[in-house]
């Protein structure tokens, strides 16, 4: 088994019901944050963290992602014709990211179910799971700080961030304590799918990042409906949790939930203002309003 994390697993399968009706037609992976869809972000992340290898899974009606992440011959001649090269390089840039593979979910059973259909693409090591949705703003991308804590512990990770309220029962929640070396890392001892929010065990929240031992596979297709009576990666990672260590990591950076109105419009905001190019105006903009 290589102890190498090499490859990323994208769900991408999900019906994006949060975003209607932008999501009709248009998967919610490909909405727009600022000029980029949104999975191109997770895909940038994943190579900056040192993924060789992407695995998408997908679903009817979401081949624009394909599309995408493809050649794009008629667009690029025609930018080659008209002389514009910077363009060009964008267009070119995007075919040009990555090693993707596609394997579709024939039906919306859950997160862990879709994590499941990766299985054969991932094989027998060690991998990573990045959910579109979550956008993250770091200086170290925020996978390539939990593959250093794998390299270094040996184990599964995953994304955590403190949620204050009743937003808690939107997400996996962990329990545990603290490491007494690494302030940053959770030792988990449980963990539940959306309680509710006066049955929240914790305030550490599971965001979409995991690193993830191959053993998850076997123990996902033993996983029953859980939440939402769908089959959940938490429910998958508390069964692994009976057999191996696994660590809950306080990343260090900025979450948006894009994959939520509010969520984008706050990730369209800042990262519009961090642009060089569209940063100031966009301010000197936000300045004028009456708010
Ligand atoms: C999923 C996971 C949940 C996690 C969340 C992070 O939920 O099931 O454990 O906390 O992503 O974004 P979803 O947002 O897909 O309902």
């Amino acid at each position: 088994m290589s102890k190498q994390v090499r490859k990323a697993v994208f769900p991408a399968g999900g019906l994006g019901t949060r975003f209607l009706p932008a999501t009709k037609v248009i998967p919610k992976e490909m909405l727009a944050l600022v000029d980029k869809p949104l999975i191109q972000y997770g895909v940038e992340e994943a190579i900056d963290s040192g993924i060789e290898h992407i695995i998408i899974v997908t679903s009817r009606g979401k081949g624009a992602m394909e599309d995408h992440f493809d050649h794009s011959f008629e667009l690029n001649a025609a930018l080659e014709r008209k002389g514009k090269h910077e363009l060009l390089a964008v267009s070119r840039g995007v075919s040009s990211l990555a090693q993707i593979s596609y394997v579709r979910q024939k039906e919306p059973l859950g997160l862990g179910h879709a994590v499941l259909c990766a299985k054969d693409l991932v094989g027998d090591e060690p991998f990573a799971v990045i959910l579109p949705d979550d956008v993250i703003d770091a200086e170290v991308p925020c996978l390539k700080q939990m593959i250093g804590i794998f390299d270094e512990r040996g184990c599964s990770v995953l994304a955590t961030q403190t949620v204050e309220g009743p937003a808690i029962s939107a997400y996996g929640v962990l329990i545990g304590s603290q490491d007494p070396d690494n302030e940053r890392i959770y030792n988990c001892t449980g963990m539940v799918e959306k309680p509710k929010f006066e049955d929240a065990p914790s305030k550490q929240a599971i965001i979409g990042r995991y690193v993830l031992t191959p053993r998850i596979f076997e123990l996902l297709e033993q996983t029953t409906p859980g939440a939402g009576g769908e089959i959940q990666l938490t429910d998958g990672i508390r069964a692994l949790l009976k057999e191996e260590k696994v660590l809950g990591y306080t990343f260090e950076g900025k979450r948006f939930d894009a994959g939520d109105k509010l969520g984008m419009l706050q990730a369209t905001v800042e990262f519009a203002l961090e642009r060089s190019d569209l940063g100031p105006p966009f301010r000197a903009y936000l300045k004028g309003l009456a708010l």
